[in-house]
């Protein structure tokens, strides 16, 4: 079964040991990543890939429409791992246009249990109603919402108690809005970054 897909992973890790022989021994000891990034599960945006970083590299956690909501134990603990445990100096955000989820969240449909997942997305757009209402092209305006939505899980990742304890240690620690385009592959940096508890407004 998967065979083909078996056969990539021994071709992958061949050619990872001919470029580097003690590639995997290294990560056996430890991972040190830098950043941990919070992105959407569409299978078109792979995060290491689209920033070219190896294993060991890039703590990701993913889900449907790149959400950090402040009661989800999946999220928090991964935040509070790449916090506290790793010291990760970076977190991106890292919502997508054209994401089918930000765009499930507002069409009206009942799918059942994503609904309920989504709704984070219907209360930024409810903040934002009159700015997006204003927006006549229905793509345009759903992109907007996909950077409405990073900027505010920006927020959520900034104000919770794991970074803004971090931050009272004096740790490094930057939050970045970042919105990935399918069409070009390249990142949109919102320049919505928060490196300290003021930068939170
Ligand atoms: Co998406």
């Amino acid at each position: 079964m998967l065979d083909h897909l078996k056969a990539n992973n021994r071709a992958w890790a061949a050619r990872k040991i001919a470029a580097d022989p003690g590639f995997f021994k290294r990560l056996v000891g430890q991972q040190a990543p830098q950043y941990l990034w919070i992105g959407c599960a569409d299978s078109r945006v792979p995060a290491n890939e689209i920033v070219d970083l190896d294993p060991g590299e890039l703590f990701v956690h993913r889900n449907i429409s790149n959400l950090a909501p402040p009661q989800d134990a999946n999220y928090l603990s991964v935040l509070q791992f790449a916090v506290d445990v790793l010291k990760v100096r970076h977190i991106m955000v890292v919502g997508h246009y054209g994401c089918g989820g930000v765009a499930a969240a507002v069409d009206g449909q009942r799918r059942g249990l994503v609904d309920h997942w989504l709704h984070p997305i219907r209360e930024v757009y409810a903040d934002n109603r009159q700015a997006l209402e204003a927006i006549s092209d229905k793509r345009v305006r759903l992109d907007r919402l996909c950077e409405l939505n990073v900027i505010r899980q920006v927020r959520n990742v900034a104000s919770d108690v794991f970074v803004q304890d971090a931050w009272g240690r004096g740790q490094p620690l930057s939050v970045h809005g970042w919105v990935y385009s399918l069409a070009t592959g390249l990142v949109n940096d919102l320049n919505v970054t928060i490196r300290r508890p003021e930068d939170l407004g």
